[in-house]
């Protein structure tokens, strides 16, 4: 058998008999600084990465390692407390192993999170932004032969993001008077922050924010046709020119996720509670 659906497989009939008779509905994968949603999942059930057969250990900064399964806005959740970045020296099939998994368990629906710099001038650091499209300047993950037991060669990516939860999102924003903007992710490798010309480029081409993850998961659960939903925390304001003494720091980062992260919970749980 193919080794990569091997190793997903394992892992997935491991979680399975951790979660005995739970069925999480929703995938949720935490972002940078964003792990404070795990805080409020109820009845939770901790699954560390380093007990699952073939699992990498998630080593980012402000990144835990954890599967934590719970209730969530009514729902059963299973969140991933900390992923797996492509700039960490993982492969694509590392990277996209757990949501191989989850796909495997049986969720529905795959939310994703991040910290993202604004390079849309309008955007501001602490800004949400519901991800309607991106822009995918990684390696793709689905390179290789085809799992066809989990999706077809050429899957379809002309809506990655679900159109009903973007809309019902923004809704949601409104009621509880957040601010939220629309707009593309682009994703690069990492681990540099971009130049200043490599934010230009961006911004031309027609991306509001950028950052290192979320992609490969994305086009991964896409893959399966399970509906994504997305947002991204504007962390810094990614401009072509600074002041003299500006630099793009990883802590700077994680604090500006972390004021933010409060506002982007609440419209995960509510959206959660209305599926
Ligand atoms: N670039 C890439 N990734 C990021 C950034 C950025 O400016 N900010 C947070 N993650």
């Amino acid at each position: 058998m193919d080794e990569r659906i091997e190793r997903i497989h394992k892992a997935a009939e491991f979680l399975k008999e951790q979660l005995g008779d739970r069925k999480p509905l929703v995938g949720i994968i935490l972002g940078s600084g964003l792990g404070r949603l795990a805080d409020e999942v109820q009845n939770t059930l901790v699954i560390p990465y380093k007990t699952i057969p073939g699992f990498p250990a998630s080593t980012a900064i402000g990144h835990k390692g954890n599967f934590i399964v719970g209730e969530l806005g009514g729902k059963e959740v299973i969140m991933m407390q900390g992923r797996i970045h492509y700039y960490e020296g993982y492969s694509m099939d590392m990277v996209t192993l757990p949501t191989r998994v989850m796909v495997s368990i049986g969720i529905k629906y795959l939310f994703v999170s991040n910290a993202a710099g604004g390079v849309n001038y309008e955007y501001k650091v602490g800004d949400l932004m519901i991800i309607k499209d991106h822009i995918c300047q990684q390696p793709n993950p689905l390179i290789g032969p085809n799992m066809d037991e989990f999706g077809p060669r050429f899957p379809d990516m002309t809506r990655p993001y679900d159109l009903g939860l973007i809309e019902r999102a923004e809704k949601i924003a409104l009621d509880m008077g957040i601010k939220v903007h629309k707009g593309v992710y682009f994703g690069g490798t990492g681990p540099t922050y971009e130049t200043p010309s490599e934010y230009k480029y961006i911004r031309i081409i027609g991306g509001d924010v950028t950052g290192m993850s979320t992609i490969p998961e994305v086009i991964t659960a896409r893959h399966s046709d399970i509906p994504v939903f997305g947002m991204s925390v504007v962390t810094n304001e990614a401009h072509d020119h600074y002041d003299a003494d500006y630099k793009n720091d990883g802590e700077d980062v994680i604090k500006a996720a972390d004021a933010a992260a409060g506002r982007m919970c609440s419209i995960f749980k509510k959206l959660i509670e209305s599926l």
